[in-house]
């Protein structure tokens, strides 16, 4: 038997025939949110806006906030630890540790090497992707070639994120969207089918429709106007992250040679309950098959599509062998997806 470390999946995703294919295959989820809890009716008092504004054209209705002094490692933390009892793995078992994250709690070191610290998995790999919402989709995508070419025999991916800490609360075109939160995977290596596939995309000529206009060289200018403060225009990106997600679901299906009706579970971004909607129309898959968690935890970025999954797998939708698409899109602008069955 031949192990092959470069290979193309079949149809339906089985090896093909004589081939031993090593996958990367999710061996347990994990998420965590923080206790305090920000409704619309809460937003009303803070800026003109209205629950029913919110309701009717995000499909949101309650978001997580960190508590003060709670970072994004903290989230991070306690998402690997419920990941790693999932999964049967502890500390000493993890080789290679990416934190998807545009919320650092520091320049550096990295939030990987200060979670690594904290779980006693020292010395293994450990840095951070910055992919704005993507950033779960492209840490998992790293992860996943590391394992399947035999580099990784236990990597921790986890997406977390306090973007409410660099919210222009004052601004209701974005402030009524983003909420904390955290989620993390652990990846194995597996005879059994897992990852399928990921694509990774990105198109910074789109930068001005999301972004935060400061950094160490562009320098953080303390004027009005120029805090942390995440800057977007919503109606222009809101057309884009449609037609992106549309082009990367069939991207993902076609290069694994699978018809749509073949997806068990659509595992989506949670940034907008019409953008959702949108993709799970263009993919013919009923509201049923599509996990939603935007209406509670609001856009987590990095955090929502494992919060999303962990969710589902908990509450027993999710099943073993199922088929699952998750897709992303974010700043930058990024996007992606990761085609496997769980
Ligand atoms: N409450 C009440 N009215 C509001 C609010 C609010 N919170 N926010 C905006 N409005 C008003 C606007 O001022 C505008 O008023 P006007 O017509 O008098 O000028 C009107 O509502 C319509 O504004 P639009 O921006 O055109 O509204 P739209 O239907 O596009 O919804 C939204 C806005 C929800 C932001 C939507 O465009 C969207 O979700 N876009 C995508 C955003 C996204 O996904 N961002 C995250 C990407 S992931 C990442 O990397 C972080």
């Amino acid at each position: 038997r031949v192990r092959c470390r470069a290979w193309r999946a079949a149809p339906s995703g089985l090896p093909r025939e004589g081939l031993t294919v090593l996958y990367s295959r999710i061996a347990g989820t994990g998420s965590y949110l923080p206790d305090r809890v920000l409704s619309n009716a809460d937003l009303e008092r803070i800026v003109d806006t209205t629950d029913a504004w919110i309701q009717e054209r995000t499909g949101i209705r309650q978001r997580h906030v960190a508590a003060d002094g709670q970072t994004t490692a903290d989230l991070a933390e306690m998402a690997a630890l419920r990941a790693m009892e999932a999964a049967g793995v502890t500390a000493a078992d993890i080789d290679m540790l990416v934190v998807g994250t545009t919320t650092p709690d520091l320049i550096f070191p990295s939030t990987a090497c200060l979670v690594q610290a904290r779980l006693g998995a020292n010395g293994c790999a450990a840095f951070d992707v910055n992919a704005a919402c993507s950033g779960f989709i492209y840490a998992l995508s790293m992860a996943d070639k590391f394992v399947r070419s035999g580099q990784s025999k236990c990597a921790l991916v986890i997406g977390a994120e306090t973007l409410t800490r660099m919210i222009d609360w004052t601004d209701r075109g974005t402030c009524v969207l983003f909420g904390d939160g955290a989620g993390a995977v652990v990846l194995k290596p597996s005879e059994e089918t897992g990852i399928l596939s990921t694509h990774l995309h990105a198109d910074g000529g789109y930068k001005e429709l999301l972004f935060n206009p400061v950094g160490v060289s562009a320098g953080f200018i303390d004027e009005p106007g120029h805090g942390v403060k995440v800057k977007m225009i919503g109606n222009e990106l809101f057309k884009v992250a449609v037609r992106a997600l549309a082009r990367t679901a069939e991207e993902a299906l076609a290069a694994n040679e699978l018809p749509q009706e073949a997806l068990d579970w659509l595992v989506p971004h949670q940034a907008n309950l019409r953008i959702i909607t949108a993709t799970a129309r263009h993919l013919g898959l009923p509201m049923e098959r599509v996990i939603v968690t935007v209406d509670r935890h609001g856009n987590t970025s990095s955090g929502s599509v494992p919060l999303a999954l962990d969710e589902a797998v908990r509450d027993g939708r999710i099943q073993r062998g199922q088929l699952l698409l998750m897709e992303a899109f974010g700043g930058g602008i990024t996007w992606g997806s990761a085609l496997l069955r769980y």
